[in-house]
């Protein structure tokens, strides 16, 4: 095993973590879908499905490193939202806390000097950038169109190209 039971135990919930986010951004993606606000849907949704994506990610390397895959309870997700503002607000917040979650995981990895899963964890900490500022971006052009949302399904309509 090229990995500890201690680093495995934290991927474990890592895995956990996006699949919950997983399940938040399909929360978010049918708010805005009830909503008929499609281009916001289809924002979340792909969302979704790339943080099932890093939960796979997570998994793969366990199964390479010779460690074990316990895949965790994972806890309700929030399905009401009182706006939009409120959806891209939690999403921020996800993003934000999963980047500590991330930066947590590479201390531990530099602790017990384990090189391979400090390499395996670089591509995380570089999409948490990608993540961050996208999360960022949706909350802000909400924000400036206030209750005129079918601006912001303009803007991303343009800026998704
Ligand atoms: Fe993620
Ligand atoms: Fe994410």
């Amino acid at each position: 095993m090229l990995i500890s039971d201690k680093i495995n135990a934290a991927f474990n919930a890592q895995i956990g973590h996006e699949l919950g986010n997983s399940n938040q951004y399909v929360a978010i993606a049918v708010y805005f879908d009830a909503e008929s606000l499609k281009g916001l849907a289809k924002i979340f949704y792909k969302q979704a499905e790339e943080e099932r994506g890093h939960a796979m990610k997570f998994l793969e390397f366990l199964i390479d490193a010779g460690g074990k895959v316990e895949i965790p309870a994972i806890p309700a997700v929030q399905n009401a939202f009182a706006s939009a503002e409120a959806a891209a607000q939690l999403a921020f917040d996800a993003e934000i806390r999963t980047t500590n979650q991330i930066n947590d995981l590479v201390t531990l990895a530099i602790a017990e000097k384990n090189y391979i899963a400090q390499n395996f964890l670089q591509w995380f900490v570089n999409e948490q950038l990608e993540e961050v500022s996208s999360a960022q971006t949706n909350l802000d052009v909400i924000k400036k169109a206030g209750s005129n949302l079918l601006t912001v399904e303009a803007y991303m309509a343009h800026a998704n190209k």
